[in-house]
């Protein structure tokens, strides 16, 4: 029997992943699998169930009526989960938080499998997963227990779902519990991850993109580039990658391997630094092309630090910028926040 993932993305941005069987309503699915969404007729009436499908095909069921859901809400991708059935893998947000559904934080064990420098500014982490090639979003993070101290540190994935060899950017910081650590790591080394988390990822792809990336921050950008290569995708993707000095700038061989994959994609480099002799110096903001906006028709993802992230929402704001969607998640370093909407 065909089944299809479903990925439920909870409010507190805990994701988890169950199989719908084709033909299931998506509540039965979730119940199946022990988690419990929000619920209480099951017959679509009291409009209880209702989220919000950001991807993926499926039939809404006919049987609700319209004080549960909507003509309006309906085409503004609401559904309720006790009518739904899917008919392809889909994306939920459910506006709750996962405890409340009684489910929490996936945890996955992981082995050292690569560490290389990069330009003495970052390392590329690459482990093997124990089990299974987790599932995520293209864009989310996990959680990493820094080994020998009772603290995590959240990167996001750089590579791509489906793989059990997956990998982190990581900013190389002297003195950083991590940093320091993977200087002493060998390979073979055992690390605990949490997630996947964040509701910062790539939603379903119907406007041309621009992607913001500071820093580390590259590294959800990489993940999505390679889901949109493997898609064959043909909309027009923007990344604009900016940093602070000329040797933060790494992986941009990388990058340029997309412009042969991705008919579309355009990519330009900005180094902050005045002493840089880099062609396009200063912020993003400095280097954002018309065309890139494409009055207002295109979806906006941005992954920096806060700085970063404050000043291109000002310039949104200040330029009457206003995108189709406007995603971002603000990265700091050397602590384990991450603020993502
Ligand atoms: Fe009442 Fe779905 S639980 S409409």
């Amino acid at each position: 029997m065909a089944s299809y993932s479903i990925a439920f993305n909870f409010e507190d941005g805990v994701t988890r992943f169950i199989e719908c069987n084709h033909g299931e309503k998506v509540l039965d699915a979730a119940f199946r699998n022990k988690i419990n969404l929000p619920m209480d007729c099951s017959d679509g009436v009291c409009g209880t169930c209702k989220c919000r499908a950001e991807s993926g095909a499926y039939d809404l069921g006919d049987d609700f009526i319209d004080d549960a859901l909507t003509t309006d809400e309906a085409a503004a991708g609401l559904v309720l989960t006790c009518q739904m059935k899917p008919s392809s893998d889909c994306v939920i947000a459910v506006p709750t938080s996962s405890v409340a559904c009684k489910t929490g934080q996936g945890k996955f064990a992981a082995t050292v499998a690569k560490v290389t420098p990069h330009n003495d500014a970052a390392i590329v982490l690459e482990l093997e997963v124990d089990a299974d090639a987790p599932a995520f979003l293209p864009g989310q993070y996990v959680n990493i227990d820094v080994p020998g101290c009772a603290q995590h540190r959240s990167y996001s994935f750089s590579s791509a779902p489906g793989e059990r060899r997956i990998a982190f950017l990581i900013k190389k910081i002297p003195g950083g519990v991590m940093s320091s650590w993977l200087v002493r790591a060998g390979i073979g080394a055992k690390l605990e991850l949490t997630g996947p988390l964040g509701s910062f990822y790539l939603r379903e792809v119907r406007l041309p993109l621009l992607f913001l990336a500071g820093g580390t921050g590259l590294a959800p950008f990489l993940s999505m580039l390679e889901v949109l290569a493997r898609e064959n995708s043909q909309q027009e993707v923007h990344l604009i990658y900016g940093v602070t000095r000329d040797l933060d700038l790494v992986l941009v061989d990388e990058i340029e391997a997309y412009v042969k994959r991705l008919p579309n994609f355009t990519y330009a480099t900005v180094v902050a630094e005045t002493a840089s002799s880099h062609p396009r110096k200063g912020w993003v903001t400095q280097h954002m092309p018309a065309e890139a906006l494409n009055s207002g028709d295109v979806d906006v993802y941005l992954c920096g630090p806060p700085p970063m992230v404050d000043a291109v929402r000002k310039y949104f704001d200040d330029n009457a910028v206003r995108p189709n969607s406007f995603h971002y998640e603000k990265f700091t370093p050397n602590t384990a926040a991450k603020e993502a909407a």
